[in-house]
């Protein structure tokens, strides 16, 4: 085909990134100054902030956020580092490679539904163990602990990573609690399924692609966990598909901002109130990005369905119960390497209406 990427990048012609891109009309700009001022006591504002949350994950499933109180600088020393590593030579990156035993650290093959991203990844948690099953099959009660594999250069790297992981992390929950007050629960509903959480970072970095048109940095997919909070740099890339037309939508880059978008354990704990919404990364020609997604996860143990107080007569529950340590577990091998098959997706677990 005379073709200068690897055919295992090429997208389907339906799924390759158009030339056009649509920036207007784009995700909900959310200010969460309400939340760190003197008078965070105003009900009315805080009431004003949660229906705006609501709104905008019933009708998006994605928002940007300003004013959210993470310090700049946790994010300035991530990125500094980050591209430090990245920068280094492969031969240098693979000494903290990812394997199929342990999923963490870096790592340059991975898989959204079997092709491969034009990106590279350095994933992270920051607990002090995380645990996960050993197998994705359910009859099996192993479980594993996850070890980080942090590289010896730059020496600033693990301290970056954890600081702006604990940072990052306080956001996180406060809008899980805005998120949960925005669907008429108790503030914090549904923290305790994150006692012993799964929750990771991780570095993305996409380097410039010769053939943008023909592969993508991360291929059409949503996010598996509960909330996602991505900090990405000026070069943009990000789309998401917007609900009310299904076009694909260019997130615009605001400085010291977060994307937060709804994953798939929040679609099936809201009824499929809030839902997962499909988003892709463009590359370009000219040049590189980096973004680092935190994905705010449930502890391996939990089961889960839709919130009992959320369902009625008329509204019964949409899904069955599944384990979540499982459901991760089985998303990961699937991203390891190109599989025959499609990986394990929520709507397995659809009741039959
Ligand atoms: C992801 C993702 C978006 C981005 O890593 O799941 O959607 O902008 N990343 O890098
Ligand atoms: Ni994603």
């Amino acid at each position: 085909m005379g073709c200068m990427v690897d055919s295992t990048f090429i997208q389907a012609l339906e799924h390759r990134p158009k030339v056009s891109i649509v920036e207007a009309g784009g995700i909900p700009l959310i200010d969460l100054s309400t939340l760190n001022s003197s008078n965070s006591n105003d009900a009315e504002a805080l009431s004003g902030l949660i229906a705006e949350i609501g709104a905008a994950c019933k009708d998006w499933g994605f928002f940007q956020v300003i004013n959210h109180g993470v310090p700049l600088q946790l994010q300035e020393r991530i990125e500094s580092a980050a591209r430090k590593f990245f920068a280094l030579p492969l031969e240098e990156k693979c000494k903290v490679r990812r394997s199929e035993e342990n999923p963490l650290g870096y790592y340059d093959t991975e898989h959204t539904k079997n092709v491969r991203d034009w990106k590279e990844v350095f994933d992270f948690t920051w607990e002090e163990s995380t645990f996960i099953p050993a197998s994705h099959e359910p009859q099996g009660q192993e479980l594993k602990i996850l070890n980080n594999h942090w590289p010896h250069h730059p020496p600033e790297m693990r301290e970056a990573c954890i600081e702006y992981a604990h940072g990052v992390e306080k956001l996180a929950y406060k809008l899980l609690e805005l998120i949960s007050l925005s669907l008429n629960l108790p503030a914090d509903r549904l923290k305790g399924f994150f006692k012993g959480q799964t929750s990771f970072v991780r570095l993305n970095h996409y380097p410039p692609c010769p053939e943008p048109q023909l592969a993508l940095g991360v291929g059409r997919h949503k996010d598996a966990g509960a909330l996602t909070v991505l900090a990405q740099d000026d070069v943009g890339g990000l789309e998401v598909k917007r609900k009310a037309d299904g076009e694909w939508v260019r997130v615009k880059p605001i400085p010291n901002s977060y994307i937060i978008n709804v994953g798939d354990t929040i679609q099936v704990w809201s009824n499929d109130k809030y839902e997962s919404v499909e988003h892709r990364v463009v590359v370009n020609s000219q040049k590189e990005r980096l973004s680092i997604p935190f994905f705010l996860n449930p502890a391996y143990s939990v089961m889960v369905k839709p919130l009992e107080e959320l369902l009625q007569e008329h509204d019964p529950p949409k899904y069955k119960e599944y384990n979540w340590g499982r459901f991760l577990k089985s998303r990961k091998d699937s991203n390891f390497k190109k599989l025959g098959v499609e990986n394990v997706q929520i709507y397995h677990f659809r009741v039959a209406e």
